[in-house]
């Protein structure tokens, strides 16, 4: 099996060749990745080394170069994650958002397409999307494979346009694809510009906490390690055409999780009680902030087998632990041009002095 993972140094990503390379010895895994601000190869340095393990620096958005690369190797599996994946940039500038999740996922459906010829046996093409493209909840119900899209942001747009385009390449040209679209992710090497990881930051620096309005909102928050396994059970056990939902069934409003995250910062810093939260700044709200997400993903449970495997308290708790303990990773993201980021969307350097 020649399997390319797309996107492989990025936050999910990195976890996803982990899994693969390290369960699989027999695989060989191509990891494709353009290293944009959010691909990072120092979040795979403890596997880099294995022998069924290559990185390859490419934009999926070049087709010359996709198809290129697919001719040369012929593999036989892909799991599509490369992306622009932030809300708030893509509220910033879409256009990008348009052009790796739509258009370089329509360069590699059509590159799959080609080098396989119509012969589908043991392919797969594996579309790895969120549940923000369902759209927004309010304070009852839960989206399912069947919820229809109606996705808010420039971001989730993308995303349900790219998802619509995998559909459409397995009802024309018979591709074998499965689709799956999962909660908010959490856990260690995610971007310091998503909520968890800019908060734990930002206490740590002791800077203002920028929550959006009044922090109502609500997310449905899942382990990364748990997203991987899930992917490794759908790429192997999916039907092809099908679409799963994963999620961990874990609704946290923002402000209550950022109250978790606080007390769990106080106390790992051995600050008093109170220190973190006295940070808490309420800022404008996002445009078009979704209110609400929750999934359901019992489909997965029950056809084929997997849960999640730890409770949300204890995976925030290992996540925390990680950053404080890997501080040269988070001062070696934050540099350059997260700066220029960090000043352009909250109005003050991020930096600690
Ligand atoms: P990320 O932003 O951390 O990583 C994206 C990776 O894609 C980076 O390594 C980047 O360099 C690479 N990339 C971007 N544009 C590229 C291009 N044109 N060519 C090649 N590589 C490119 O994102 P993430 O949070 O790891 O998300 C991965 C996937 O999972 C995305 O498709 C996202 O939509 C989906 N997803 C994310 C979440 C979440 O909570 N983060 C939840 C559900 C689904
Ligand atoms: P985020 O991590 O960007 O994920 P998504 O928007 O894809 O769900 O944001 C999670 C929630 O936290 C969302 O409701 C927006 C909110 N948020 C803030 O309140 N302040 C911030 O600085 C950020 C980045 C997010």
């Amino acid at each position: 099996m020649h399997l390319l993972i797309t996107g492989g140094a990025g936050f999910i990503g990195s976890h996803v060749v982990r899994h693969f390379v390290k369960r699989y010895p027999a695989y060989t895994i191509t990891n494709l990745d353009s290293l944009t601000y959010a691909g990072n190869l120092g979040n795979l340095r403890d596997v880099e080394h294995l022998v069924n393990y290559r990185f390859v620096k490419g934009d999926i958005t070049d087709q010359a170069f996709i198809d290129r690369l697919f001719l040369e190797n012929r593999f036989d599996g892909v799991i599509h994650l490369a992306a622009e994946s932030h809300v708030d940039r893509s509220i910033a500038s879409p256009v990008e958002f348009v052009m790796t999740n739509v258009l370089g996922t329509v360069n590699l459906l059509n590159a799959a397409r080609r080098v396989w010829d119509g012969c589908f046996e043991g392919k797969r093409f594996y579309h790895i999307s969120t549940d923000e493209v369902y759209g927004s909840l309010g304070s009852e119900g839960i989206f399912t494979e069947r919820t229809p899209y109606d996705p808010h942001s420039p971001y989730s747009a993308s995303k349900a346009a790219s998802d619509h385009f995998v559909r459409a390449w397995h009802d024309t040209y018979g591709l074998p694809v499965v689709i799956s679209n999962c909660s908010n992710n959490y856990g260690p090497y995610q971007f310091p510009e998503k909520l968890i990881p800019l908060f734990i930051n930002n206490i740590r620096l002791k800077k203002p906490l920028p929550v959006y309005g009044k922090g109502e909102n609500v997310r449905d928050w899942l382990w990364v390690i748990d997203h991987a396994s899930a992917i490794d059970v759908i790429f192997h056990k999916g039907k092809n055409g099908d679409t799963y939902n994963i999620g961990g069934h874990n609704e946290w409003k923002n402000i209550d999780l950022i109250g978790l995250l606080c007390d769990i910062m106080d106390r790992k810093l051995q600050r008093e009680p109170g220190e973190s939260s006295s940070l808490i700044t309420h800022v404008a709200d996002r445009a078009g902030h979704d209110l609400r997400y929750a999934i359901d993903s019992s489909k997965l449970q029950e056809e084929l087998g997997w849960s999640p495997s730890i409770r949300f308290e204890e995976g925030l708790e290992k996540t925390v632990e990680w950053y404080l303990g890997n501080q040269d990773w988070l001062e070696q993201v934050t540099s350059g041009a997260y700066l220029d980021y960090y000043g352009k969307m909250y109005g003050s350097p991020s930096s600690g002095d």
